[in-house]
């Protein structure tokens, strides 16, 4: 079975992931979802919630499952003898971020490839980063996270949901 990994921190999920995602369990028999703790980053969410909201948004995809991580992509990767890393590249900016983790994978599995599927142009500029600072002023995030945990993202980050445009 050709399995694949979709990695990433996930804080937290956005259009952006589901659409990459989904594209992959198109084109591959199995896709793990890989949710990693990022020690260059400090989570808003935990792992925990995570998990929920990428289960919620990714609910009756058959080919996906979804893992909490921790530890090298690479070594992961070699246990669950996945063949490739299929990550979204939005603009040329994602680029030498993505490029240098794709070549440190490569160094660590040699025989792990990294697959860019290219974004959507609806998701061009949609990162997790971006809807935690429109949310935290209480800016509409309705566009940029899956219709179906938008209230709980929302609730969460504008602390009970107040003060914010639905
Ligand atoms: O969504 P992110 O934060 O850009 O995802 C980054 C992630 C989790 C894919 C990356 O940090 C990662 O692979 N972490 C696991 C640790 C690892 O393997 N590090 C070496 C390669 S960079």
């Amino acid at each position: 079975m050709q399995t694949v990994i979709c990695p990433g921190s996930f804080d937290p999920v956005t259009r952006g992931h589901i659409d990459i995602i989904k594209r992959a369990s198109n084109t591959f028999e199995r896709v793990i979802v890989a949710v990693f703790v990022n020690k260059a980053k400090v989570p808003c969410f935990t792992i925990e919630e995570r998990i929920h909201f990428l289960k919620k948004a990714l609910a009756g995809m058959e080919n996906v499952e979804i893992v909490a991580c921790e530890g090298l992509l690479a070594d992961y990767a070699r246990e669950r003898n996945a063949i490739a890393v299929v990550k979204g590249l939005r603009a040329m900016s994602d680029f030498e971020y993505e490029f240098q983790m794709a070549l440190t994978n490569k160094m660590l599995n040699p025989d792990l490839e990294t697959l860019f599927i290219s974004s959507s142009t609806e998701n061009m500029y949609v990162s997790s980063s971006m809807v935690k600072s429109v949310a935290s002023f209480g800016g509409n995030i309705r566009d940029f996270v899956p219709e179906c945990i938008h209230d709980e993202i929302r609730d969460r980050l504008c602390g009970g949901g107040k003060n914010h445009e639905s």
